[in-house]
């Protein structure tokens, strides 16, 4: 199920240079490109003469040339010059055109009613572009519904199973689950206290906190905000008993689903950290982790989540529900409420924790960061 009115993740900006970008965002053919000022726009890709793609034409200007036949495609998606029937310009010719905003280094594509994008409704990632933070960027493309990797993020006891020696924690599994929901936006959060670090962190430990990993005892805490329809941000850490998170070690990470179709979507994943900046040790320490945890593990049993699930609808399934899924339901809940809404013209405002706000609720704590209300 996808949302119509919602900002999804079309691509890193950085994705998008000076060429013609061919992406396909719940169900639609996107050409993403700039303008000669820069600014990054989407229209239909594919050309309605002949449907051949866009992508395989050429920038004039601030306009597309179909690399077929010459016509050429306006910012706002209308023919602007057809070298064809001395220059006509029926109606029909045109693509769509989507709303698209540049913000913390992502672009954000509204598939639905151009009029009701409101720009503050995207959530707040400004992690991406604060000074003191580095940003590691990726893309997994997943042969799987983007809600199975939803549940997949908002559930994180699969670590002890799925990711052994890497964020494998027993801990984790028997923590407490604290949910909290604030507007349209919900919080899954962790606490650890007192326990062994699942190993990922042990080079950190280490090499960060001078502690011995096999022995160390930690506090490790992982909350997750997920704001719809597919946007989450992980703050997660690791800080020797009793002590505050400044005396540790920790990261967010990003993630970002991007429904391609029912069963294929775009994980975009980032890690956030404010050390070891410009360390290209510390970057492939953080690459290797995020290859073999989200790529070499959690990809392959979702999509074969997928496979076994087929085009039935895992919510008519009758699937056992246990404890752990509460944070996946209410956000699939989430986003049927904002669909039925949708119905109605309606949308909710997006209540979001900005940066700022997580930092100085968790400066100088050891506890759980509750969401700011
Ligand atoms: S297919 Fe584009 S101009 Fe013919
Ligand atoms: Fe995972």
């Amino acid at each position: 199920m996808y949302l119509e009115n919602a900002w999804y993740m079309a691509a890193w900006a950085s994705e998008i240079g000076d060429g013609l970008v061919e992406k396909t965002i719940c169900d639609r053919k996107v050409l993403l490109y700039r303008k000669q000022d820069g600014t990054a726009v989407a229209i239909g890709a594919l050309c309605p003469h002949r449907f051949a793609p866009l992508s395989f034409g050429k920038k004039i200007g601030d306009n597309v040339q179909c690399g077929y036949h010459g016509m050429e495609f306006g910012p706002h998606g209308a023919c602007v010059h057809n070298p064809h029937h001395g220059g006509h310009i029926a109606p029909a010719m045109k693509v769509s055109c989507w709303p698209l905003v540049e913000r913390h280094g992502i672009l954000w594509f509204w598939p639905g009613d151009a009029a009701l994008a409101d720009a503050s409704l995207i959530p707040d990632f400004s992690c991406y572009e604060t000074p003191g933070f580095t940003t590691l960027r990726g893309v997994i493309d997943m042969q799987a519904n983007y809600e199975l990797v939803t549940d997949n993020l908002l559930d994180l006891t699969h670590g002890e199973f799925l990711h052994a020696g890497l964020l494998s924690s027993r801990a984790i599994t028997i923590s407490k689950l604290e949910t909290y929901d604030r507007g349209t936006t919900i919080w899954s959060n962790r606490w650890c206290p007192d326990d062994i670090a699942p190993p990922v962190w042990g080079h950190l430990l280490q090499s960060q906190l001078g502690l011995d990993p096999a022995t160390a005892r930690v506090d490790h805490w992982l909350y997750m905000r997920w704001d719809a329809p597919a946007h989450m941000l992980l703050d997660v850490g690791i800080t020797p008993v009793g002590k505050t998170r400044e005396e540790g070690t920790w990261v967010f990470t990003g993630h970002h689903l991007t429904p391609v179709s029912a069963k294929r979507c775009l994980y975009h994943w980032s890690v956030v950290r404010n050390y070891g900046l410009g360390d290209p040790a510390i970057d492939g320490f953080w690459q290797m982790s995020i290859d073999a945890a989200f790529g070499g593990q959690d990809q392959p049993l979702i999509e074969a989540q997928q496979a076994a699930i087929g085009d039935r609808d895992i919510e008519t399934m009758g699937a056992v529900a246990i404890r752990a899924d509460l944070a996946g339901v209410k956000a699939r809940r989430m986003v049927r409420k904002l669909a039925a809404a949708e119905a109605t013209g309606g949308v909710p405002a997006p209540r979001g924790l900005g940066l700022e706000e997580l930092l100085t609720a968790s400066a100088g704590t050891r506890e759980p960061v509750l969401p700011v209300v």
